[in-house]
């Protein structure tokens, strides 16, 4: 008999029982070799009591995987990196916050029909809604991409005062005339005074760890400092932000979040987000 090894069945180490009835979800992307959905996801799965398997799907034909979903009658995809964009003009309907995004993570079929949600925007307000609310406070929001965009019309809708902050001035420009808030260059960081920094650029990831987005000083105490990025645990930037008397909120948090809302959608239960967080923490320690 074939033994499940821990390596290639997740840090749970246990496979459920796979039958006719077992539904399949799973992640499409390029690459999604270092995805931490699946080990998530299968735990959540689990605990929830779900006959259900997440795989991951390396894929560079987002309309023939959603045209596989529904032809297979998959319960739900994640969608990463490249295709949060191009997946969009295969579905049948989305959600006005994703539109507005103009991003999907997330396909939910509901009666034969494909519905694209943006879950990022929801994890990261969730994650830092842990430590603050935003409503009514100083956010200074670091870069202009994807994330910066998902992040910026959560916290937009929030109620928060945010001001962007990018290196590039037209990209900043552009995402921040999209907000209907103010860009301001990187160097203007230190003298603006935020409650909330927010940074959604990729400095300080995995390998380049000993890099942060903003000067030390630009760090003061009560701030509450989060960084989306989640490899490493601890960045440069929250490791120098505890240093200096702020709140830190880590990249893992807005993961487990976005992924949480995720599995709320498919499934119309709650999800074990502290289950998944733990999950999530085992995997990058
Ligand atoms: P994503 O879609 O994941 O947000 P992206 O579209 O590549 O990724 O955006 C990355 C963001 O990180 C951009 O805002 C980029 O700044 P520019 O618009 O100036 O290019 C920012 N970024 C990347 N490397 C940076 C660096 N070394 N210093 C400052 N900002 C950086």
């Amino acid at each position: 008999m074939v033994q499940p090894t821990a390596s290639g069945n997740g840090p749970q180490g246990i496979l459920p029982a796979i039958d006719t009835r077992t539904r399949l979800y799973g992640v499409i992307g390029a690459p999604v070799g270092h995805s931490l959905s699946p080990a998530m996801h299968n735990a959540a799965l689990q605990a929830m009591g779900c006959n259900a398997v997440y795989l991951a799907f390396h894929t560079t034909d987002p309309a023939g995987a959603l045209a596989g979903m529904r032809a297979l009658g998959m319960g739900g995809l994640s969608v990463t990196i490249p295709h949060k964009v191009s997946v969009m003009a295969h579905l049948d309907e989305m959600d006005p916050l994703a539109r507005r995004i103009g991003a999907v993570n997330t396909v939910v079929p509901r009666e034969g029909r494909l519905f694209g949600y943006n879950t990022d925007c929801f994890g990261a307000l969730a994650a830092l809604k842990e430590r603050v609310d935003p409503a009514g406070k100083q956010v200074a929001l670091l870069g202009a991409g994807g994330a910066a965009r998902a992040v910026g019309f959560g916290l937009v809708d929030a109620a928060a005062r945010v001001t962007l902050f990018n290196r590039n001035a037209q990209r900043g420009r552009a995402l921040a005339q999209a907000l209907g808030i103010e860009w301001l260059p990187l160097e203007e960081l230190a003298r603006h005074r935020a409650d909330i920094l927010i940074n959604t650029t990729s400095v300080g990831m995995h390998p380049d760890t000993g890099r942060m987005p903003v000067p030390a000083d630009c760090l003061r105490s009560g701030m509450v400092v989060m960084d989306i990025v989640y490899n490493p645990l601890e960045t440069r930037l929250l490791r120098e932000a505890r240093a200096a008397g702020c709140e830190v909120v880590d990249g893992v948090a807005m993961f487990v979040h976005q992924g949480a809302r995720q599995l709320a959608l498919w499934t119309g239960r709650r999800p074990p987000v502290e289950i998944m967080r733990r999950t999530v923490l085992a995997c990058l320690t």
